[in-house]
């Protein structure tokens, strides 16, 4: 069976040469006689891929000093409790951007050690939107204002880095990050599962202001508190070796692609492409305000629902895979992460316009 286009929104498509690297190392690495997944993260082979790792991040990303990288478990949802765990320091609320499902979890969650505010919302809106910045109640009281650049369901995205002032701004940046060049330097503290722009699930890479580690609160569990973890270099325990590994080959492709810069033109092209033929067509529909469509994850809707069904048989059957939409959004959701070819987006444009002709 060959490969096929997958637009699976997490766990996603890999790229193919980091596939073909893992293929090759696999059986034995390194001259070690024994596969990554073999072999002790302390030894020197598995340090050293751990700290080159961090090194070609912290480069892809500009990450200026005064950070720290950590390379942790539980997935972006754990995140949603070690930031107020880490960062309330003392304080009782935070502040809270609520532009869809995984930031309205985030919020809730925050709920379990403070009281947090929603600063902004786009619940009860006709579209998806994000409400403009003149128009959030932030707190100058707030430990921190979160907010989910990317809301991977509904495919809302923030193309711009919202204000916080003097308060540490957190962001949930699982569905964007290395999607496009970013100015670390306004955040206080980035987070991001691995399995949709890293690699694979089970890691999830956070980005912190040296200043805001240090001050957990004293239930915090060891293997969630920063500090604990900064000064273990992400080992308090086993960490998740294959999933760093893979994460690494991640970067080395970014890298040898150009970076981020051409990541962002490439990424760019591909969504204005798909987001053309979905406008040119009265058959799909898009349900998200332009200014802030993603550039990763595209809903669209059928002009019948009713041919829902059909539409993900085929597309299947045409080795599209994966583009049921969300039970939150319905319709379709084509996610076009890094790895997405651009060859891939085209045969779905095809399929799209096939199908639409056929109805
Ligand atoms: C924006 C965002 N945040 C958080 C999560 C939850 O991530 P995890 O399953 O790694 O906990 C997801 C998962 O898709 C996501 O897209």
């Amino acid at each position: 069976m060959p490969r096929l286009y997958n637009f699976s929104a997490g766990p996603a498509t890999l790229p193919e040469p980091v596939l073909a690297r893992i293929r090759e190392d696999l059986p034995e690495w390194q001259g070690l006689g024994s596969s990554v997944m073999e072999v002790s993260h302390r030894g020197a082979e598995f340090m050293a891929l751990a700290a080159a790792a961090e090194e070609r991040l912290s480069s892809l990303l500009a990450i200026p000093k005064g950070y720290r990288v950590l390379f942790l478990q539980g997935g972006a949802s754990l995140q949603f409790s070690a930031v107020p765990l880490n960062l309330l320091r003392g304080r009782e609320t935070a502040d809270y951007v609520d532009t869809g499902t995984w930031s309205h979890k985030a919020l809730n969650e925050a709920g379990r050690y403070c009281a947090p505010k929603v600063a902004a919302s786009n619940e009860g809106a006709t579209d998806f939107a994000i409400p403009a910045q003149a128009d959030w109640q932030l707190n100058p009281e707030a430990a921190y204002l979160h907010y989910t650049p990317n809301e991977t369901i509904a495919g809302v995205e923030f193309h711009w880095i919202p204000d916080s002032g003097p308060v540490p701004l957190v962001a949930d940046m699982s569905s964007t990050i290395l999607s496009r060049p970013l100015d670390i330097g306004r955040f206080g503290l980035i987070y991001a599962g691995a399995q949709k722009n890293i690699g694979i699930a089970g890691l999830t890479v956070v980005i912190v202001r040296e200043e805001l580690v240090g001050e957990a609160m004293s239930c915090t569990p060891g293997l969630l508190d920063y500090a604990v973890q900064a000064k273990s270099d992400s080992m308090q325990n086993t960490p998740c070796t294959f999933a760093w590994y893979v994460a690494s080959l991640v970067f080395e492709w970014i890298e040898a692609g150009g970076g981020l810069e051409a990541m962002a033109d490439y990424n760019q092209r591909k969504a204005m492409k798909l987001y053309g033929a979905i406008d040119a067509s009265d058959f799909y529909r898009n349900p998200v305000a332009h200014e802030c469509r993603s550039w990763m994850n595209v809903p669209f809707l059928l002009a019948d629902d009713g041919l829902n069904a059909s539409f993900l048989e085929q597309s299947k059957a045409a080795g599209l895979l994966a583009l049921k939409g969300h039970r939150a959004v319905g319709g379709m959701r084509a996610s076009i992460y890094n790895a997405m070819p651009e060859a891939g987006v085209d045969s779905l444009i095809e399929f799209m316009a096939e199908f639409e002709r056929r109805a």
